[in-house]
Formats: C-alpha cells, sequence, structure tokens
C-alpha cells in the first residue's frame, strides 16, 4: 500500500531524508514514487517504477528546500504512470500533495472543480485535494484554513500531507489511515526536526519517539509541532517511545528481509513468551486481558492472519469455548449473531482496512473487542477494547512469516490465560518454552532448500494437513503462491478426494503435514497414498513418529511437539520451501508483484 514522508528542518539532509525514508517504505508495495521540497519555490519530482527510478530522475534535476513531502504510490486509481504518482499539484504549481486511502467522492468534487476552471493532470482520487485547497486560497483562505477546508470536504478513508504555498509548515490529516509523527533532536537555531510517515521504519534512524495522530485529528509540523482536532482545539499528545532501532530494519547479511525474518523467529517467540508464560509455575500472565473469559468467539481476519484464526477455533474449541473464523471482508455481509462473543480481530499490521472495519461493525453492534497485532498504535490496537501484542518486532518482507508464528503463540497465551484449565497450562507452557529451541534446530539442518531445487518448476503444489494442521496447509500454499507466483492450494486432507484428487499427477508435489501417532496421523497417512497412487510426488513434514515416510519421495524433519506445537513447527518447513523455490525462479521476495505490506483498501 502507499507511503507518506515528511520532515521539516532537515536542511541540506531534507531530500536525502524523503528518498532513504521512501526506500524504507519499499516493503509496503507501490509501483510509483515521487517527492516535493519547499525552496526558494515548490518543485516536484515523480516517476512510475521504482525508487531507483526516482534516484535517477533526481540526478538529472536536483531538487532542494527546507521541508518536503514524498510518496510510494499502489494504483487505486489509474495505471501507474508519472502523471498518476504522486505529490499531486494545483493549477499554480503552489500546492503539493500526497495521500493514502481512497477518497470516496472524488467523482463529484472533480465534475464540480473541473466546473470551476480547475485542470486535472491525472486519473487519480487525490488530486483533487491541492485543487480543493487552491478554491479555498482563491477565496481569501489561510493555508491551513484552505488544507482545513479541503479535508472536511472529503469521504473516505485518507492520510494526508500537504506543503501549501510559501508556509514553511507541513499540514496533515488523517481518517482511517494511519500517520505517525517523528519527534526528532532540535538544530541549531532552535528549531526541532519533525518527522511524518505512514509508518515508523520510514525514520526510525533519526528519532524512536512518536506520535500516533488520530481520526479528524490536524497536525502542522513547522518549528514546532501542533495538534487539534476537526474545530481547531489543541490535542494534548502523548509522545512514545519506539521499543526497538533501526538496525532491526536492516537485512543484517540476509539476502532478503523475509529469510532474515523467518531467522529471527526464536527470538521473536522469546519475545512473545517472555514475562508472560511461567515454565516453573505452569501459569500464564496476560495482564491485557486479565478480566476477559469469553464464553463464545468470533475471529475476524484476513491472508495468513485468516490463517491463525483457524488456528484460534481450534485452540478455543478444544478448550470447550464455541469459536468461529471469518474473513472479515465478509464479516458484516453474513452479520451473524454476536450475542456475547469477544470478536478477535488479528492483524499483524493493524491497518487492514477489512479487519478495522469488522472489529468496528462488532463493536457497533455491542461486541467486545481484542485486537492480536504487532503494531503498537495501530488503529486495531487504539480502537479495541483490549489488545494482546505478538511482540514479533519489525517485518519488512510483504509476506508474513514471523508475525504469523507470533500470532500463533499469542493464541497460546490468550486460551491458556482465559479459557484452559490448570492442568493444560502445566502440559503446553513447556512446550511453547521449548518452541524457540525446535525452531531453531529446523532453521540449522532443514533440507527444505534441496526439496525446493527439486520441485520449483512444477505445474502445481498442493498442501494437505488436518486439525491444527489444516491452517499449516493454507498457510504454506498462501506463502508459496505469493512469493513464487506458482500455483499453489492448501486443502484439509480429507477434503482432497472430494474433487481437488482429479488434478494431482506426477507435477503436483504434494506436501503433507503428519505429525504424532493417532488417529489424525494414520488418517492423513491414507490420504498420502490417495496422491502416492496417482503418481504425485509426495513430501512428509513430519516428526517420525507415524509410517508417513514410508510412502513419500522426500521428508522435512521437525522435532516431536505436542499437536498444537508442532503445527508452529511444519509451518516453518514450508516458509522455507516457498522462500527456496521463490529464490530459485529469481522472483522479487521481499516485494512480490501485485502485494502490499498493509492493505489499506477494502
Ligand atoms: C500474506 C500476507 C497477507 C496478510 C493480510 C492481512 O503473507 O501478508 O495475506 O496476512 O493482508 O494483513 P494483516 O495481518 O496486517 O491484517
Amino acid at each position: 500500500m502507499c507511503g507518506i514522508i515528511g520532515c521539516v528542518n532537515r536542511g541540506e539532509r531534507t531530500l536525502e531524508t524523503l528518498v532513504d525514508g521512501l526506500e524504507r517504505l519499499e516493503y509496503r508495495g507501490y509501483d510509483s514514487s515521487g517527492v516535493s521540497l519547499l525552496g526558494e519555490e515548490l518543485s516536484v519530482t515523480k516517476t512510475a517504477g521504482k525508487i531507483a527510478d526516482l534516484r535517477a530522475a533526481l540526478e538529472e534535476r536536483p531538487l532542494d528546500g527546507r521541508l518536503g513531502v514524498g510518496h510510494t504510490r499502489w494504483s487505486t486509481h489509474g495505471p501507474p504512470t508519472d502523471e498518476n504518482a504522486h505529490p499531486h499539484l494545483d493549477c499554480s504549481g503552489e500546492v503539493a500533495v500526497v495521500h493514502n486511502g481512497i477518497i470516496e467522492n472524488y467523482q463529484g468534487l472533480r465534475d464540480e472543480l473541473a466546473g470551476d476552471g480547475h485542470t486535472f493532470t491525472s486519473d487519480t482520487d487525490t488530486e483533487v485535494v491541492p485543487h480543493l485547497i487552491e478554491r479555498a486560497l482563491g477565496r481569501g483562505a489561510s493555508p491551513e484554513a484552505a488544507f482545513r477546508d479541503a479535508i472536511a470536504q472529503l469521504e473516505g478513508s485518507y492520510a494526508i500531507a500537504a506543503v501549501v504555498g510559501d508556509e514553511e509548515a507541513i499540514f496533515a490529516a488523517r481518517s482511517d489511515s494511519p500517520l505517525v509523527i517523528g519527534v526528532g533532536k532540535e538544530c541549531a537555531e532552535g528549531d526541532r526536526e519533525y518527522f511524518l510517515a505512514s509508518d515508523v521504519p520510514a525514520f526510525r534512524e533519526y528519532t524512536g519517539k512518536v506520535i500516533y495522530l488520530d481520526d479528524g485529528e490536524f497536525a502542522r509540523l513547522e518549528s514546532e509541532l501542533a495538534v487539534t482536532d476537526s474545530d481547531g482545539q489543541p490535542v494534548e499528545k502523548t509522545v512514545n517511545t519506539v521499543e526497538w532501532d533501526a538496525e532491526e530494519t536492516g537485512k543484517s547479511g540476509y539476502d532478503h528481509f523475509m529469510l532474515k525474518e523467518i531467522h529471527e523467529q526464536p527470538r521473536a517467540l522469546r519475545q512473545c513468551l517472555s514475562g508472560r508464560a511461567d515454565e516453573l509455575a505452569g501459569t500464564v500472565e496476560l495482564e491485557e486481558v486479565d478480566d476477559v473469559s469469553p464464553s463464545s468467539v468470533h475471529f475476524v481476519a484476513m491472508g495468513t492472519s485468516y490463517h491463525a484464526a483457524l488456528y484460534g477455533v481450534h485452540l478455543f474449541q478444544q478448550a470447550g469455548v464455541p469459536a468461529q473464523a471469518f474473513h472479515a471482508s465478509e464479516y458484516a455481509t453474513v452479520t451473524p449473531p454476536i450475542g456475547d462473543a469477544l470478536v478477535i480481530g488479528i492483524t499483524q499490521s493493524g491497518e487492514t482496512a477489512d479487519t478495522v472495519s469488522a472489529l468496528r461493525e462488532a463493536r457497533s453492534r455491542g461486541a467486545r473487542t481484542l485486537a492480536v497485532t504487532n503494531t503498537v498504535g495501530s488503529t486495531a490496537d487504539r480502537e479495541c477494547d483490549e489488545t494482546l501484542l505478538i511482540q514479533s518486532g519489525p517485518e519488512i518482507g510483504v509476506a508474513a512469516s514471523k508475525t504469523f508464528t507470533g500470532q500463533l503463540a499469542a493464541l497460546n497465551l490468550l486460551t491458556l490465560a482465559t479459557v484452559e484449565s490448570g492442568r493444560t497450562r502445566r502440559d503446553v507452557v513447556p512446550e511453547l518454552r521449548e518452541l524457540p529451541g525446535r525452531v531453531q534446530s529446523i532453521l540449522d539442518d532443514s533440507n527444505a532448500e534441496e526439496i525446493a531445487d527439486v520441485y520449483h518448476d512444477s505445474r502445481s503444489f498442493f498442501f494437505i494437513g488436518r486439525s491444527y494442521q489444516y491452517p499449516v496447509a493454507l498457510e504454506g500454499a498462501l506463502k508459496l503462491k505469493e512469493i513464487s507466483y506458482e500455483h499453489a492450494e492448501g486443502f484439509s486432507a480429507g477434503d482432497l478426494k472430494h474433487g481437488p484428487l482429479a488434478l494431482v499427477d506426477d507435477d503436483t508435489p504434494v506436501f503433507a503435514m503428519v505429525t504424532g501417532d493417532d488417529e489424525i496421523a494414520r488418517k492423513t497417512v491414507g490420504n498420502i497414498k490417495e496422491v502416492e497412487a496417482r503418481d504425485a510426488p509426495v513430501v512428509a513434514v513430519t516428526d517420525g513418529q507415524s509410517n508417513a515416510e514410508l510412502y513419500a519421495d522426500h521428508v522435512l524433519r521437525i522435532p516431536e511437539a505436542i499437536p498444537r506445537a508442532a503445527a508452529v513447527l511444519t509451518n516453518v518447513q514450508l516458509q522455507l520451501v516457498a522462500y527456496h523455490v521463490a529464490d530459485n525462479l529469481g522472483r522479487s521476495i521481499d516485494k512480490p508483484r501485485n502485494l502490499a505490506k498493509s492493505v489499506t483498501v477494502e
């Protein structure tokens, strides 16, 4: 999704700060970018393609200025062209605007402005904003009043930053789209550096002090910062401190962020469990959900987080608590009876528009809501009654890896703290504490790369599993398809023979998760035999307790663990398979085509 960066009082480093910031936001997914700086006059450079293309354009025609804004665009209205890239200007070229989100009433505004003689040069919804500001300026409004006047006319979701005329300030506002302000150091003249971005990594190397802007608030960044509400009244904001450092947003010698993040999972798990799960006492303390004891649960989530939700359903149901998982985008359409259900939104970013809107729907219907997220200060965090942080650290690769693992661990903590028995806690807590070490042993010994070498050009990849391994099968397929662009599907192992088996042949490797040696494992081995009889190559992801290996062409080994923990382990092997298949095919692993890290439109 689109990214915003802005800065004031950075002197000669203004351009460099903006372009480096855009590079830090690349992980969100984009197809064009641009910057605008205010110096002697307002100047803009923007281009379709990568930040490298923007850098090349800036080398030909360098910009300078004391403040500025930048943007990475992920196309919604109009194709990725130079003209559609942000910043967008008014007719006079004196107002520059960058925007994330969607302005739903843009067509009416555009027709009206065109009728007033304004000329549009792009297909975007955003371009109405600089023209609205220009119109208000023309009617005698001050730059700030003109900005407020424009914002007041918008419907939809937006994070907007603007430079207006020769006013030495950046104006910003948000509604349903994140914006965070970085409070930098004082500079020589007594002014303070301020940064503005859609996400903290954009400016983390300069400051860890941040202020999260709320919906309906306005910010004015100049020598000082002023945050006001929609009536112009000052708002007291809390300055938060970001716990992670800029180093954590670098690749640390790995070829890709995704590989680094896969390898960070032991640490991410420790961070999630630390101070919460006490092995000696066999207890779980979660201050956040102290007084939560749901009698039923609805999960709302999308993509990978939805797979975590399916896993959460198993946990709650095993504990005797009715639970259902919904694609957040479907929640409002099915309007299930909520009763006294706790509605849990799982979202690593905390900004997924579908999930945020399902949570709002739930709240409007009187439900209590809980966010399971990695992002402090995100919309889900701020709007839900409670938040359970997964504490995975920043995840830059677009494909979720360590945050999925963090979600599974956090869901275990949640059920153990709220609905599971003391006896279960005593059995499960030691297993959770073993997880980081077990994941590490997989990372040290995995043969996933060899298997990827053998199968990377297969026609299709299937993944099957039962119980806790079913969400893992879905997740394994999603991971593979999104970063390798190869066809992959996940199935509950039992469902394979109800149709999909027709697609299985000797060019369809089937990855089967078989752990333990119980009825579930025996039935899955039966499903392996079905695909083997159709000549499909079988890769068993197993702890070796069953006889699955007898029917497998290859084995991906995991350490023995209880079923719910084994699902975390098999998933790590599948992450590595997906990574190495994509790497073999030379794909853009950290920024796969057509995908975005934070999907802020419904
Ligand atoms: C897959 C992936 C997406 C996200 C989905 C929800 O690797 O990253 O499917 O899981 O867009 O995102 P969050 O968890 O931020 O709500």
